[in-house]
């Protein structure tokens, strides 16, 4: 057992209590040392020397000595490498199929022109985004068009099974190069980022136990996903490999005009599995769209899932839910969805309802809908081991539940106790466990949150999951967890979310999810988790925003004021600040912590909360603008500061502020006693929303932050839509620079159907001394429009707001 086993046990014997989780350990134990295959002895092997070399369409097969490297573009531009005839399926990253509007993925056409040929040390592939080239002895790198390296991958290494009867697959690792300054992101969500620090990052999903902070790591969703930024470009790079492994990152250093740069870079390492990855390079935004039209768009949350949320573990009773929602109601607070957690259960156990302490809940869920509030539930995998329960029964009867290599269930110890775990890797499972939500909706929830996915099964020392040699479907193919380990959580979301599309057919389905893998934004999105209630746990949580939407999983946030413990009204506050401008917006706690309510910590808190409310409410029609655009191109709503400036190496070590869309660069405040902070800012010019003063980027400004607001710039030029006054949608205009021109889309769509968006442009232009805005093509502007910033000009002094008739044209007259 290591240290951090030692903490996780100890943290894990806190939450379950009891002996189960010891003799589960054990259990798990037993199993693994009698099933999982012993690796006998191993012989390592390089690719060797190249011997010949075919065209395919998309680019051609390197054949070695020892290897075959198959190197393909794909339409799109996406470049795919397998070694050893790794090919591009069967993989869980890439699945279609399960998700409406042809979100699915799937492995695209290669791109026809690109070919492989000649070249002087090896071969090449050229193609309109990348030139590919492989050396004699098996290196690959990744250059731009202008021949730039992006990153050059080395030949690889395996370590074979000298006795080839016991079918496993062979360890390998693989080094890479990529530039001094190259400055890598994504892995999943990983509290240590957004910048991810050179160090050894583990791949597999993990429930830290009881909490997380900054030095936790792995965490629930791990991902073989790195985004890497460096002067020469950006790209992405999947290792589409589900199994246990590691990236070990290392930086590079700059030889200070030497010449001499030593390479930053990496090394991937696994356990078995195919060797194969995809690399995408262009802009960010380009390299987004092609990795999500890979992988699957996101998911489209429904209008109201872009509401304050409001969840505790412990409401215990309708009546404290009828407080909770009544407290709200009677401070003018707005609140859009109640989250119920386990405790609403019958003794834990899934698809059931505590009846004593939720006597009608269907009736609950009508109260709650006449004022505008949705439920959701919260749906574990794991089914209590209990003849005579009807998912246990059902289960059963479906042959649904992981086995062990002798055919006997896997058992294991999560909340309801002793449970069994459904196979999503079995198609047939699947379509059981989405019959299952019929009765969540009859209960009248309107969305799923799935929790303990990684999967969890409490243990009191050790790996806190399945044993590895439990047996899984894999659809079909067979194997054993080792392999469906960290694609668990993405099959019980794939299952939920078919099952609410089929079940309310007329409806996006509402889902989020605590562990995944790539691909998981297919389906929904997730949360932090169980993060700390401290400042470190406050930055961890929007380093996990940020990473998990450059792993193509926009729709994220926090457990805003933390998961444990009761926040210093200071630290709920700042917390309830940043959670007011991520995409999902919950309260929630533990059973053991405090309260999370806005009034709970003071009358100066609430109020400033209140305000936060607000201005949350005031964007929700840009937040819904930037849902669709991250629906249509892959790119979320919370973007690094570098996202449109990815050369800007000050913007790369910036993990404190982010952009919200295009218009928007919120700095939250992350530390205590703070009244102000410093801001970097991209290149461009930025207004102070709070008092209309311009900063020019890029470069770093001092800005107020009292304890009522966080400073939030918006881009000049920029056009956004917000809620107005009276409460219907205005645009807000941010005066461009003088002689320049900004613009801005809005997104309207249906709130929960599937009724396609309708998309607007505007642009917004100087014109005779005043801002004006025009709806791209012509017509009617439609919207009143708010101008705001140098109104009168980069000349002018005088800063403020003019409201122009929704008609369009000029300025009506002069506001603020
Ligand atoms: C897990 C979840 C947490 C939830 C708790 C009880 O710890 O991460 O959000 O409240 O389980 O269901």
């Amino acid at each position: 057992m290591d240290a951090g086993d030692l903490v996780r046990s100890i943290r894990m014997a806190g939450v379950a209590g009891g002996w189960r989780p010891a003799r589960s350990a054990w259990r798990r134990r037993r199993t693994d040392a009698r099933d999982l295959p012993r690796r006998g002895p191993e012989r390592a092997r390089v690719p060797g020397a190249a011997v010949a070399a075919e065209p395919e369409p998309g680019g051609g097969a390197v054949r070695f000595e020892r290897s075959t490297l198959r190197v393909r573009v794909a339409v799109g531009g996406a470049v795919f490498c397998g070694w050893d005839g790794a090919q591009p399926e069967p993989s869980y990253a890439l699945a279609s199929g399960a998700s409406r509007n042809g979100s699915g993925g799937g492995v695209p056409e290669p791109d026809v022109r690109a070919v492989l040929e000649p070249d002087k040390d090896g071969w090449r592939v050229v193609s309109e985004r990348v030139t590919v080239l492989v050396s004699r002895h098996g290196a690959v790198e990744i250059r731009t068009p202008g021949g730039l390296l992006l990153r050059r991958e080395l030949p690889p290494r395996w370590w074979d099974a000298v006795d080839r009867e016991d079918g496993e697959s062979a360890r390998w690792v693989q080094r890479s190069q990529t530039p001094a300054d190259a400055r890598v992101f994504g892995l999943g969500g990983r509290a240590a980022g957004p910048r991810l620090p050179a160090g050894a990052y583990r791949l597999w999903n993990t429930d830290p136990g009881g909490s997380f902070g900054p030095g936790d790591d792995p965490l629930y969703i791990t991902m073989p996903v790195q985004l890497v930024v460096a002067d020469a470009g950006c790209h992405l790079v999947f290792h589409d490999n589900t199994r246990d492994g590691q990236i070990t990152l290392r930086d590079g250093e700059e030889g200070a005009g030497s010449g001499h740069d030593r390479p930053g870079g990496c090394e991937v390492r696994m356990e078995g599995g195919p060797l194969r990855y995809w690399v995408i390079a262009g802009t960010p935004a380009r390299v987004l769209s092609a990795w999500t039209a890979l992988t699957g768009r996101p998911a489209l949350p429904p209008r109201w899932a872009l509401g304050h949320q409001h969840s505790r573990w412990g409401f215990g009773s309708a009546q404290e839910v009828r407080r909770v929602v009544a407290g709200y109601r009677e401070r003018g607070l707005p609140l859009s969805v109640v989250h119920l957690d386990i405790d609403h259960l019958d003794g834990h156990r899934v698809f059931t309802v505590d009846a004593g302490r939720f006597p009608d809940l269907p009736g609950l869920a009508q109260e709650l809908g006449e004022q505008g509030i949705r439920l959701v539930s919260i749906v574990d995998p794991a089914v209590k081991a209990e003849p005579g329960l009807a998912a246990y029964d059902s289960g059963v009867a479906a042959d649904a539940f992981v086995k062990d290599a002798r055919g006997r269930q896997v058992r294991g110890v999560v909340w309801p106790g002793e449970a069994v775990f459904p196979d999503f890797t079995d198609p047939a499972a699947r379509a059981w466990w989405g019959g299952l939500y019929a009765e969540r909706l009859a209960q009248g929830f309107a969305g799923v949150w799935h929790d303990m996915n990684e999967p969890v099964s409490f243990a009191a020392f050790g790996d806190p999951t399945l044993p590895r040699s439990a047996r899984h479907s894999l659809e079909g193919r067979g194997g054993d967890h080792r392999e469906a380990h960290n694609v668990y959580a993405l099959g019980m979301a794939r299952a939920g979310y078919q099952a609410l599309c089929e079940l309310r057919p007329d409806r996006r389905p509402f889902l989020f999810s605590r562990s995944g893998w790539a691909g998981l934004q297919r389906y929904g999105g997730t949360w932090s988790g169980d993060v700390a209630t401290d400042w470190a746990g406050l930055r961890a949580s929007l380093a996990l925003v940020l990473g998990l939407g450059l792993c193509g999983v926009p729709y994220s946030g926090p457990d805003v004021g933390g998961f444990t413990g009761t926040p210093e009204p200071e630290l709920y506050l700042r917390w309830f600040q940043l959670g007011a401008y991520l995409p999902f917006f919950r309260t929630h706690s533990s059973i053991l912590g405090g309260l999370r309510e806005p009034w709970e910590f003071g009358p100066e808190v609430l109020e400033h909360a209140r305000a936060a409310l607000a201005e949350r409410t005031r964007l929700m029609p840009y937040l819904e603008t930037l849902a669709h655009i991250a629906r249509g191109t892959g790119a979320p709503y919370v973007r690094p500061l570098w996202w449109s400036s990815p050369a800007d190496r000050a913007l790369r070590e910036c993990g404190d502020a982010f952009l919200l869309g295009d218009a928007l660069l919120v700095a939250p405040v992350l530390e205590p006693g703070a009244t102000g902070r410093a801001v970097r800012l991209p290149r461009g010019r930025w207004y102070d929303t709070a008092t209309g003063q311009a900063h020019r980027g890029p470069g770093q400004v001092l800005l107020a932050a009292p304890v009522g607001r966080v400073p939030v710039l918006a881009r000049a030029g920029s056009v956004l839509p917000v809620t107005g006054p009276d409460g219907e949608p205005e645009l807000e205009v941010w005066a461009p620079r003088a002689g320049r021109t900004g613009s801005g889309v809005v997104f309207t769509g249906d709130p929960e159907g599937w009724g396609a968006p309708r998309m607007e442009r505007f642009v917004s232009r100087w014109d005779g001394g005043r801002v004006v805005v025009e709806r791209d093509g012509g017509g009617e502007v439609g919207y009143r429009v708010r101008v705001r910033g140098d109104v009168e000009g980069d000349a002018g002094t005088r800063t403020g707001d003019v409201t122009q008739r929704p008609e369009g044209g000029g300025a009506e007259g002069a506001g603020a």
